[in-house]
């Protein structure tokens, strides 16, 4: 299992409180439903008492076993049915009086039969890819502090209106992140620094996780140390498998590319964690300083193809904002 002790223990923690919360507010809703219906107190006064009953014809196994096991059962649904209705007669919802569980499939168990849960693998790919996050972030980087005044008045090297531009990338940006799903496909920013690639793409990643998706962000150099480390028994955490948590996560934005020096173990690394998302079929966002000439200078034919075979590019136009910013104080 790709995930750390202190992970696996988060996780766990969250599951039971999963599932304790389902059965308190089940109890609560049940005092409710017996403070507003005191008749409901009484059929279920009598149901308890009836499956103690139960329980012993089942224990006893005596004579007549069989029928008394169906009468006990009969009056139990019986009674059932009748809180069913005055439920009803109360308007109130038919369901009030059943659980209700984060995930339908394990009853907030955590554990599908004998093996774990969607939920439950969700969750801990969700925790992996949130610890990996905190250590990049950039509080300010999100759609609501992006400004298109920066771009405005200035025109590119090839006479490109750049807050036209810069426009109609955040459009693409904010509807890709309102759209988002495991089918969206990945996107390659390009342009010079200090012109907001990073900031989108982390805004991006934010409101997708928002919406309860995994997404990791990170400097592409970060990650590749962390999982150089890793790789060679340095790593913060004998289990955690930083480059299992990148490739599984359902977005990821590698920053950066370009940044990282360049060694065989970097390179292939790379590779891996692209050409394994893209076989997965899980979108990717990667943001650079190169042209892509330069990209295709300095990496290898097979990752050229993939990236700008199966990235949509999208082009970064204006003024280093990161000086402008700084003038300013
Ligand atoms: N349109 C914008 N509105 C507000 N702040 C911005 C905008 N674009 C960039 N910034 C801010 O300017 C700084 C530099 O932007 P960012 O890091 O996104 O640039 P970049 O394109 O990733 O540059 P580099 O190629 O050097 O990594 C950041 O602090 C970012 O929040
Ligand atoms: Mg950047
Ligand atoms: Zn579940």
């Amino acid at each position: 299992m790709p995930y750390s002790k202190r992970i696996c223990e988060k996780a766990e923690n969250i599951i039971k409180e999963r599932e304790l919360r389902a059965e308190q507010d089940l109890e609560r809703r049940k005092a409710e439903a017996e403070r507003m219906i005191p008749e409901i107190a009484e059929i279920n006064a009598r149901i308890a008492q009836t499956s103690a009953e139960l329980t012993k014809v089942i224990l006893q196994r005596g004579k007549n076993y069989k029928e008394n096991f169906e009468r006990i059962k009969e009056r139990n649904l019986q009674g059932q049915q009748m809180i069913k209705e005055l439920l009803k007669s109360h308007n109130i919802p038919e369901d009030y009086l059943k659980p209700k569980y984060f995930c339908g499939i394990c009853s907030d168990t955590g554990y599908d039969g004998v093996k774990r849960c969607k939920c439950y693998n969700e969750l801990l790919s969700r925790l992996a890819v949130e610890e990996l996050n905190s250590e990049a972030n950039m509080p300010d980087c999100d759609f609501e502090h992006f400004s298109l005044e920066y771009y405005k008045g200035k025109t590119d090297d090839n006479g490109m209106d750049c807050y036209r531009k810069m426009s109609e990338n955040l459009s693409v940006c904010k509807e890709y992140a309102e759209l988002f799903s495991l089918d969206s496909p990945s996107l390659l920013f390009i342009g010079m620094t200090g012109l907001g690639k990073t900031h989108l793409s982390l805004a991006i990643a934010k409101e997708v996780a928002k919406k309860g998706f995994s997404a990791a962000y990170g400097s592409l150099l970060n990650y590749l140390r962390v999982i150089e480390n890793e790789h060679f028994g340095r790593g913060k955490d004998p289990d955690s498998d930083t480059m299992q948590t990148l490739i599984d996560s359902d977005l990821l934005v590698l920053d950066d590319l370009g940044s990282e020096f360049r060694s065989g173990f970097y390179e292939s690394t790379l590779y891996n964690i692209i050409n394994s998302r893209m076989n997965l079929g899980r979108p990717t966002i990667i943001s650079t300083n190169l042209s892509p000439a330069e990209l295709q200078k300095n990496y290898n034919d097979r990752m050229i193809s993939r990236i700008f075979g199966g990235f949509v590019t999208i082009m970064f136009v204006g003024e280093d904002i990161r000086m402008i910013k700084n003038l300013k104080g």
